[in-house]
């Protein structure tokens, strides 16, 4: 771990279940964070990271699905359209892999690291992550989407998760089990 990277939190930390806090005062202090949350998500091969994950309260994410690297503050998705099943992973509870249905194309609304507001139009892979990323700041999981039977057939992965937060271990998986990890 270099010394830019934050450690992830990890499913069963109560952060990632807490609506994150709107940035009111944009200044260095958030471009630092924002910057150290893109080296954490490069070097956890992540296409997307929100600040709760890194144990941070504040409404702010990191997106690269390959398509550019976007920095964003209190992101809002204000337009929704059509619908696309994805199969979505997380940094936060790995070796976890649940396919979600969500809106194919969307406008989100949010300022930049200079406060700059700004909206984006996205669809396919880059807006699946805008969705998962704007959920973690709702303290929403991809688990949370997960049918009755694929609960169960999760279920001891997320006991063993939550024992190892509990127990404040450092935890580093390696499981690859989903390709997209966000
Ligand atoms: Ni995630």
């Amino acid at each position: 771990m270099s010394e830019t990277t934050l450690k992830i939190r990890i499913f069963g930390e109560p952060i990632l279940r807490k609506k994150a806090r709107p940035v009111k005062e944009i200044t260095s202090t958030q471009r630092e964070i924002l910057r150290q949350m893109v080296d954490t998500m490069y070097e956890n091969h992540g296409i997307g990271l929100a600040a709760p994950q890194v144990g941070i309260n504040m409404a702010m994410i990191v997106v690269d699905c390959g398509t550019g690297l976007y920095k964003l503050l209190n992101p809002k998705i204000i337009k929704k359209e059509g619908h696309q099943v994805i199969e979505e992973g997380c940094l936060s509870i790995p070796g976890v892999c649940i396919k979600i249905k969500r809106a194919k194309k969307i406008k989100v609304r949010a300022q930049d690291e200079f406060a700059k507001s700004q909206e984006i139009e996205a669809e396919g892979l880059l807006a699946a992550c805008f969705q998962h990323e704007i959920d973690h700041l709702e303290g929403k999981l991809i688990v949370d989407y997960a049918s009755f039977l694929t609960r169960l057939q999760i279920h001891n992965k997320l006991r063993e998760l939550k024992k190892r937060a509990k127990d404040e271990k450092l935890f580093e998986s390696k499981t690859k089990s989903c390709p997209l990890q966000l």
